[in-house]
């Protein structure tokens, strides 16, 4: 029957309840959407906010209202009968208040228990999108940017892979030394390592590319001969010539490993596809903006002029040299007509935002994007801000420079682990089980300290926050997990069993409270995912942990106690973790005592 599909988030389904009374009521307006929000929890659960702007639509037009209040009354009059709804109740200038019964959100809670979170997952507009994140440049450290790129893009990439939304998850790597800054690292690393390699012709795989990129530069800049020699590499490498190429390829495979080092520790799945990628392709779709009119000369180089900024958009520099812009407009070009990809998102700095600006007006002004923002294919710059030291600056180490960020998992992982060890888990445990968990918890809490705050705010590092098992922090969920599921573990009960017959009943305030928030999951989804605002999840999270709390202290005498929303908690972090994670959580139980 109808009734036993999954209808989508709470909000989907309040909103085809209204559209029906909408029409009904206000017949000549058919083309309104409900606007059903969330509400102060004094008046309801949800609102509808329909009545004042359809009142201005309909006012002097003959019609009998006369007023909001009044249409908001009709509105809630001609609502159809559900069982979802308990009472309904107006406010103000004709908002529509809803209260949601118990035995529904119950009910529904069981059906997701039973049928799996993932059947209420989101309805997104797009099937396939692209993450372009991480994206760290040959040659060059990862830098602790690159960690929040890394985070942030995989956490949406995820949040749209749980929303039945194909991933494909793109490393820009600059490897094609496009940028001023990179192409100077790689004609130097190029040269230098191209006559070390002819000459010396030993296997080089092992060197500190590091070190050799800044002994190169300084010498680039020191020594003009050098400097000349350095420039040729680059024209000989991009006109294909074998052993530069081969040499490029072989420097590219050196940072790449160490690339991967810091993607397996963070648990991250991606698919290089790197500046160098797009290259033949650039040419065509050059020719392609030429021919629509949108490029001209400008002091030698070819450009793109952008209504409102100061500097057009350099496409292919004065000496005929490709850059970082013709890269991402053949990447955007080749993402929408080969991978056919329908929504395009960035994560890079917010210092980068003036690029994607101009790149994605150029797109729209090619006819590749639709004009404004609400239609798809679309374009999104995922902005962030930066890391900052305990001195409220530009994180960076001791000696100034850069920090670097396997340093930073090093550390968060020593951290756990010493704190385990204080805790006697040496005794207990084995040496791998310790590795594992400080590892599970280190990398975790690096994490989701970066997640849980707006990503464009600047935020400060700090161990000993990120740690804490007390605040808002990846510990401090980690151990409410683990203690739900030593509830469900203790009570003895066969989960399976329990889904099918441990019947819900939502009596006390603080178990509605749980309950209303775990069906909300979908809605928490679907906003972070609709506004590309990971910390919307973390925040809900947190919640949920919090209601968890209050409900398990003072409903001790529920019948639901040690069953149904333990469990509910349960599946709801527990189901999509990984198999890694499964076991540390074990551990963690074991940790907590329970
Ligand atoms: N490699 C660049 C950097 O390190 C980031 C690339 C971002 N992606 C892109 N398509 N431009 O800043």
């Amino acid at each position: 029957a109808a009734d036993e599909e999954v209808v989508g988030t709470v909000k989907d389904q309040l909103a085809k309840l209204f559209e029906e009374s909408l029409r009904v009521t206000v017949p000549d307006q058919t083309d309104t959407d409900p606007l059903i929000a969330a509400c102060n929890p004094r008046f309801g659960d949800y609102q509808c906010n329909n009545a004042m702007s359809l009142w201005t639509k309909i006012k002097g037009t003959g019609s009998a209202f006369t007023g909001p209040q009044p249409v908001g009354q009709a509105i809630m009059t001609n609502l159809p009968r559900s069982e979802m709804i308990e009472s309904c109740s107006i406010a103000g200038p004709g908002f529509v208040n809803v209260k949601l019964s118990r035995q529904w959100i119950a009910k529904s809670i069981q059906k997701m228990l039973i049928k799996g979170i993932e059947t209420w997952s989101p309805k997104l507009r797009v099937k396939r999108a692209v993450v372009d994140f991480s994206s760290p440049n040959i040659a060059k450290e990862m830098h602790v940017g690159h960690l929040r790129s890394t985070i942030i893009g995989d956490t949406l990439a995820r949040m749209l892979e749980f929303s039945n939304v194909e991933v494909l998850r793109r490393n820009h790597v600059g490897d094609w030394g496009t940028q001023v800054s990179i192409s100077v690292c790689l004609r130097v690393c190029m040269h230098i390592y191209v006559s070390v390699y002819l000459f010396v012709s030993s296997d080089l795989a092992c060197i500190n590319i590091i070190a050799f990129y800044k002994a190169s530069k300084q010498r680039f800049d020191s020594d003009p001969g050098f400097k000349e020699r350095a420039q040729q590499a680059v024209v000989s490498l991009q006109g294909g010539k074998e052993k530069y190429r081969k040499a490029w390829s072989q420097i590219c495979e050196i940072s790449r490993k160490g690339y991967e080092k810091v993607y397996q520790r963070l648990g991250i799945v991606l698919e290089e596809k790197g500046e160098s990628f797009y290259n033949p392709y650039i040419p065509g779709v050059l020719e392609e903006l030429g021919k629509k009119g949108l490029i001209e000369e400008s002091e030698g180089a070819r450009v793109i002029f952008i209504e409102g900024k100061k500097y057009p958009f350099i496409v292919v520099k004065s000496d005929g040299g490709f850059n970082y812009a013709s890269t991402d407009l053949t990447a955007l070009w080749y993402r929408l007509n080969e991978e056919k990809a329908e929504w395009m998102i960035y994560v890079t700095d917010v210092g980068q935002r003036e690029h994607f600006e101009m790149l994605f007006t150029a797109a729209k002004r090619a006819g590749w994007l639709p004009p404004g923002d609400n239609s798809y294919p679309k374009a999104n710059h995922v902005g962030f801000g930066l890391v900052l030291g305990e001195d409220g600056k530009r994180f960076r180490t001791r000696s100034t420079e850069v920090v670097k960020l396997v340093d930073l998992l090093d550390e968060a992982k020593s951290r756990c682990k010493a704190a385990l060890v204080e805790r006697g888990k040496a005794e207990e445990w084995t040496e791998e089980e310790l590795e594992q968990t400080a590892e599970a918890v280190g990398y975790g809490a690096v994490k989701y300290a970066d997640l849980k705050n707006n990503r464009l705010t600047n935020y400060t590092f700090n161990f000993d926050q990120m740690l804490n098992d007390q605040g808002n922090t990846a510990v401090y969920l980690l151990y409410a997990h683990a203690r739900i599921c030593s509830i469900i573990r203790k009570s003895g009960k066969d989960v399976e069993e329990l889904k099918k017959t441990g019947a819900l009943v939502l009596e006390h305030p603080n178990e509605r409270a749980l309950g209303l928030h775990l069906l909300q999951f979908a809605e928490i989804v679907e906003e972070a995912c609709t506004n590309l605002l990971p910390n919307v999840l973390c925040e809900y999270l947190y919640n949920l942990s919090g209601h968890f709390t209050t409900f398990y202290t003072n409903c001790q005498t529920s019948p639901n106690r040690w069953c149904c929303q333990s469990l509910v908690a349960f599946v709801l972090w527990g189901q999509r973790r990984r198999q890694a994670d499964s076991c540390c959580v074990k551990r963690l139980q074991r940790s907590c005592g329970n």
